[in-house]
């Protein structure tokens, strides 16, 4: 189940808003952001992540991230890393960490914030931050991006 969308929308834009948060935005959160918005293409959904820290803003995604995409046929190049900011909680109806540090620090777990993962039908846990491990840690998260981005378009298709 999803909340509702929030009403009135503080933008007064009508499509349901849901925000893909990571630590440093050029791993996770961006690999479940392009795969997310190509599920939901044909939907009245916008989805946008964030990095709970801000180092690498500005950044595109980092190139084994982007290269585990485009192998599976999808387009990294629009990337560029963004911190979360407070006013996100207000913006977004969904708000999804990709691990219990990144769930702590949004202030989670709450109805509109949740693991990502709370989605994956091969059951709940977290996405592994992939960044200091080698290549194979990036296809396994892709893995779990896949299939819980396919459990959620569903859910959001069902509104
Ligand atoms: P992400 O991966 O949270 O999936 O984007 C990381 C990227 C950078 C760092 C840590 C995790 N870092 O420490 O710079």
């Amino acid at each position: 189940m999803i909340p509702a969308a929030r009403a009135p929308r503080p933008d007064d834009d009508p499509r349901y808003a849901v925000a893909l948060v990571c630590l440093g935005n050029i791993c996770r959160s961006p690999m479940a952001d392009v795969v997310l918005s190509a599920a939901v293409a044909d939907l009245p959904v916008v989805v946008a992540s964030a990095g709970t820290g801000g180092w690498h803003v500005g950044e595109p995604m980092d190139r084994r991230a982007a290269a585990v995409l485009r192998a599976h046929g999808y387009d990294p190049s629009g990337h560029r890393a963004r911190q979360f900011d407070a006013d996100w909680h207000d913006r977004f109806d969904l708000v999804l960490a990709m691990d219990e540090d990144n769930l702590a620090a949004l202030g989670g777990p709450t109805e509109r914030i949740r693991l990502f993962r709370s989605f994956d039908p091969l059951g709940p846990g977290e996405v592994p931050d992939p960044y200091y491990g080698g290549d194979d840690g990036f296809e396994e998260v892709l893995a779990m991006v896949e299939r819980t981005a396919a459990a959620l378009a569903e859910e959001l298709r069902g509104r």
